[in-house]
């Protein structure tokens, strides 16, 4: 069973290396090499960790566990209503990993008060967002931090209003 769950600081590590996972194990096929060095720099060294832990845009960071195992990942930055982050291990793929996350982001969304999240998809995740009825507003590139272009696809969805508790 897959559960999903706010990311707990030692749980860093863990994170960055299922983002890494899914980088290099699913996503490569579509990407230059350059762009995948830059998206998933290896080794995942402790000064990442600690970068990644400063969390200066505030995301609200999930990770899902099956079997114990953190085999999914992903991010919701509510200030800019925006699906940031999820990614699944390669062996953990096509069970439902990923849309546990995708639910419980917009979940968490809704129960702020958005109304609709945006998210740059890689090309490969596209079908996957299809699938959970986000749209394409453009074809474009998403810009790494260390300022490598990468193909990207602008999406968005409409959330519905939350149910009001009489
Ligand atoms: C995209 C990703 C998160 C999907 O996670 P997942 O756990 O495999 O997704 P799910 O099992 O919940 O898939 C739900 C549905 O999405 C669609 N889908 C998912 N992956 C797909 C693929 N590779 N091709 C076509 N459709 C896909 C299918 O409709 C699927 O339902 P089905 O398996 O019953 O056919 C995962 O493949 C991944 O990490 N990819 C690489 C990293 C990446 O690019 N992440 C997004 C960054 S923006």
């Amino acid at each position: 069973m897959t559960t999903v769950r706010e990311l707990r600081p030692a749980d860093a590590r863990a994170f960055l290396e299922v983002h890494h996972a899914a980088v290099r194990g699913l996503a490569a096929k579509d990407y230059p090499q350059a762009v995948i060095d830059d998206w998933a720099p290896l080794p995942v060294t402790d000064k990442a960790v600690e970068r990644f832990l400063l969390n200066p845009d505030k995301e609200i960071r999930l990770v899902a566990e099956h079997d114990g195992k953190i085999v999914g990942i992903g991010a919701l930055v509510v200030g800019k209503a925006e699906l940031r982050a999820c990614y699944v291990t390669p062996g953990a793929s096509r069970k439902g990993v990923g849309s546990a996350l995708v639910r419980e982001i917009e979940r968490l969304a809704q129960e702020r008060g958005l109304g609709f999240l945006e998210l740059d998809s890689s090309v490969t995740a596209e079908p996957f967002y299809l699938a959970h009825g986000y749209e394409v507003r453009e074809r474009g590139e998403h810009i790494l931090r260390s300022g490598q272009a990468m193909a990207c696809v602008k999406m968005v969805k409409s959330l519905q209003p939350r149910a009001q508790h009489l």
